[in-house]
């Protein structure tokens, strides 16, 4: 296996209840802004709890974080933060929510002229806020990495920064029990799909990160139908297994000493920021895609991915490299999210502009080896037109 140093300091309360930690997990003499979306947590009672939790704590609200969350509404945190001299903040919500609130924490304290570069220049950080966060929905890993996707006017980019890891996450199965079916899809592919991007390259003998990786996929693939089946949705173990699953695909564990791909995650944040697209929808279309383009570099973990998470063993290489990524499909498909372009009504004439894009962000060498160019690229959208 590779050189690796790992270290994640997210603290992590996991259960029903929970959220009531946040009582003792904030610092009391704390000024905090509690950051949220578009009023979820107004209907399904999360709100309530964590202003019961803060009961004894000084916190203001900014609210209003979207999906995919922008540069443009994030900033206007900074008047209140200025304003009422914040010095923590409180994320609750989504990926998006957790995301957009790293980027508010990085920002307010930001030495440089414009915030912006932080996300397109990559510009240094030297503080941050610190977060704490009450997720809401389990997809991203947000809740316990240090990445952050920002849009700006049709550009979605990833910072990176160990200063804005959450310090705390509450993780709680049954607030998950709002998420609409669209949502429990997106959550159950994002997280699948980040665990391929970290094992599914060329091996480098990381026992213990592939079978981590097959069991979290394994998880995935068991309980991901169940959330969404009328009989077991509401079921709180099945939800706390999805939970503490996709917080696991990306908190660092089975990254640490092995390659690592994401071409299908910097091919679909193109696809968000033109067309929409809900992210893991992006992944769902780009992932088999992939699969097939390159086969050939993927090959030997192909087959280890057929065997061990597909049980896959009859027929030579090549039918059992066409039978897992087949199975992968099939698998997307139970989850209701679509696999082809034409799914979502794109057609080969948008695949020019989609390159353009990836050029223009520098995503020119991807994937394990930097071997995915545009041109691979451009073959990879082809594969996934219909
Ligand atoms: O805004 P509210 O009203 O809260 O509604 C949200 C939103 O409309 C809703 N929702 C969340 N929890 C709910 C709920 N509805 C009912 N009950 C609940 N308990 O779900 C909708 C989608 O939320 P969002 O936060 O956008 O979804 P997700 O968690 O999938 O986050 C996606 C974002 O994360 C980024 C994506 O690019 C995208 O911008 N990613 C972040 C990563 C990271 N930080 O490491 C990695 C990922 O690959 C990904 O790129
Ligand atoms: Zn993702």
């Amino acid at each position: 296996m590779l050189n690796f140093s790992f270290q994640n300091t997210t603290k992590i309360h996991f259960g029903e209840g929970q959220i009531q930690t946040l009582g003792s997990a904030i610092p009391k003499d704390a000024k905090v802004l509690v950051t949220y979306g578009g009023g979820s947590i107004k209907t399904n009672g999360v709100y309530e709890q964590v202003a019961a939790a803060l009961s004894e704590h000084t916190w203001f609200e900014f609210a209003g974080i979207e999906p995919n969350p922008t540069y443009a509404t994030l900033m206007k945190a900074q008047v209140l933060i200025k304003e009422h001299n914040i010095d923590y903040l409180l994320a609750v919500g989504g990926g998006s929510v957790i995301d957009g609130t790293k980027f508010i924490a990085a920002a307010a304290l930001f030495e440089g002229d414009d915030p912006w570069d932080i996300v397109v220049k990559q510009a240094p950080i030297h503080a941050a806020l610190p977060i704490g966060c009450v997720l809401t929905l389990p997809a991203t890993g947000s809740e316990s990495n240090i990445g952050s996707v920002i849009s700006r006017d049709g550009n979605k980019l990833p910072f990176m920064h160990e200063l804005v890891r959450p310090t705390f996450a509450v993780l709680d199965p049954a607030v998950t029990l709002s998420l609409s079916d669209r949502q429990i899809s997106n959550g159950v592919v994002d997280a699948f799909v980040h665990t391929i991007e970290q094992y599914l390259t060329y091996s480098v003998d990381g026992k213990v990160q592939d079978r981590f990786a097959e069991g979290l996929l394994q998880t995935l693939i068991e309980e991901g139908p169940k959330a969404l089946a009328a009989d077991t949705k509401n079921d709180i173990a099945v939800r706390g297994n999805i939970m503490w699953a996709a917080t696991m695909a990306l908190n660092g564990l089975i990254g640490a000493g092995v390659p690592q791909d994401w071409a299908t995650h910097m091919i679909g944040h193109e696809l968000t920021g033109a067309h929409g697209i809900d992210h893991a929808r992006t992944l769902s279309i780009v992932l088999p895609a992939v699969m097939k383009v390159c086969t050939e570099a993927k090959r030997e973990k192909l087959l280890q991915y057929a065997e061990r998470v597909w049980h896959i063993t009859q027929g030579d290489d090549d039918t059992r490299i066409a039978q897992a990524i087949t199975a992968t499909e099939k698998f997307f498909t139970t989850m209701q999210v679509p696999t082809r372009l034409s799914d979502v009504d794109l057609g080969a004439s948008d695949i020019d502009p989609l390159i353009e894009k990836l050029v223009e962000h520098g995503m020119v060498a991807l994937g394990e080896h930097g071997k995915v160019t545009p041109e691979v690229s451009r073959a990879i959208l082809t594969t996934a037109l219909a």
